[in-house]
């Protein structure tokens, strides 16, 4: 028969209270599997192991109701648990080892009387968004193969490829040799195993030498980068090939066309204040831009993915995984998802949007450039 601990003894072992357990089983965080006779709990060797994860997770500083969905997620056994836990302490310990640099980089600089510019200040916080959202990300970004396609054809017969802001992978050309650059240490540490190598770096900053790779390639990311431009010019750089899925900022048309943002979230137009038109960006690689439409069963859950499956934006999970909705801010996001749940009930969405039902993809200002 399996041996059981008591509370105490996993308390003792664990070096947290007892009342601390007991939390962690009111809330469903870790339900103990059994019960002694006096009806006391009693942890098993698998309740132990999700301690664990969950202690591990903890230390890591993720929040506990981020942690219920890392460790109930079936599709994840104990020993990729481990592979991500060791994954995300490695760069725990490089983020620390790099912030040490940049004090000691900076106490020089003082001690010289030079003052460090913002720029060199922020520079190791980077990617900190992607280290708050990152972990809700897989659930539902993954590739969708039509975008893939246009991709991977673009990219043309580049045999070595760098996929920048890479995230989990997703995009990456199965049949190419491909290396990925990833500033946030949450996005790197999902990676699947058997991933393409991934180096811990920024696109305004590749640590690569001139024309190394046949082909860059970025995804999703470019309106993440603190200066875009000098990110696309760093691709031009290192690669002979440049391609970057992005969208138009300055056409109006497609946000008035949308009825996200048209009807529920105008204060997504905030978020685009400032950013660079589609001409600066094509400048940058001095390429050109190619529409892409958006298939109304798009597999990967980005901001406009669901324009004809409305009631996914009412999930909690399809909009964690998209930036644009923390960074318009609670007030805003709950406004709009209780808005669009009114209107989806009654029959308001569906009446002023009628005409999307016949379409099988829509042109919402994504862009692919080509260079
Ligand atoms: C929406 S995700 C896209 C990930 C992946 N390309 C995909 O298509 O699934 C944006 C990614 O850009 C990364 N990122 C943020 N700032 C960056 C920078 N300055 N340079 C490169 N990547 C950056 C984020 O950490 C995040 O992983």
């Amino acid at each position: 028969m399996e041996e059981h601990l008591t509370v105490g003894r996993v308390a003792e072992l664990a070096g947290v209270s007892v009342r601390t357990l007991h939390h962690y089983d009111e809330i469903g965080l870790l339900e103990p599997s059994t019960r002694t006779a006096a009806g006391h709990r009693a942890y098993s060797a698998g309740d132990v192991e999700r301690l664990r994860e969950v202690l591990a997770y903890r230390r890591l500083g993720f929040g506990l109701r981020e942690i219920a969905d890392l460790v109930g997620d079936p599709a994840t056994d104990a020993v990729a648990h481990l592979c991500r836990l060791r994954g995300l302490l490695m760069d725990q310990r490089d983020r620390a080892a790099a912030m040490v640099a940049a004090i000691d980089r900076e106490l020089e600089a003082r001690a010289l009387g030079i003052r460090t510019t913002p720029e060199e200040q922020l520079r190791v916080f980077g990617a900190q968004l992607y280290d708050a959202i990152g972990s809700a990300y897989p659930a539902t970004r993954r590739t969708e193969p039509r975008i893939a396609a246009r991709i991977w054809d673009a990219l043309g017969d580049a045999r070595t490829v760098l996929n920048v802001g890479a995230g989990t992978g997703s995009y990456e050309p199965p049949d190419r040799d491909v290396t990925a650059v990833e500033p946030s240490a949450v996005m790197r540490a999902q990676r699947p195993v058997g991933a393409a190598p991934c180096v811990a770096a920024a696109a305004e900053s590749l640590p690569f030498a001139d024309q190394s790779f046949d082909a860059a390639m970025a995804v999703s990311t470019v309106h993440h980068w603190p200066d875009p431009v000098a990110g696309l010019r760093e691709m031009r750089r290192v690669a002979r090939r440049v391609v970057v899925f992005t969208y138009d900022a300055d056409d109006t048309g497609w946000r008035q066309r949308f009825w996200l943002t048209r009807d529920y979230l105008p204060e997504f137009a905030d978020l685009l204040v400032g950013w660079p038109s589609l001409a600066d960006l094509t400048r940058a690689i001095g390429g050109r831009a190619e529409p892409v439409l958006v298939p109304w069963d798009c597999a990967d859950g980005f901001f406009e993915a669901y324009w004809r499956r409305p009631e996914a934006y009412l999930d909690e999970h399809v909009r964690r995984a998209v930036s644009v909705w923390t960074r318009v801010g609670q007030q805003a996001e709950q406004r709009a998802v209780s808005t669009l749940r009114e209107d989806l009930s009654s029959g308001r969405w569906a009446e002023r949007n009628r005409d999307l039902v016949a379409l099988d993809a829509a042109e919402l200002g994504l862009r692919l450039l080509v260079a």
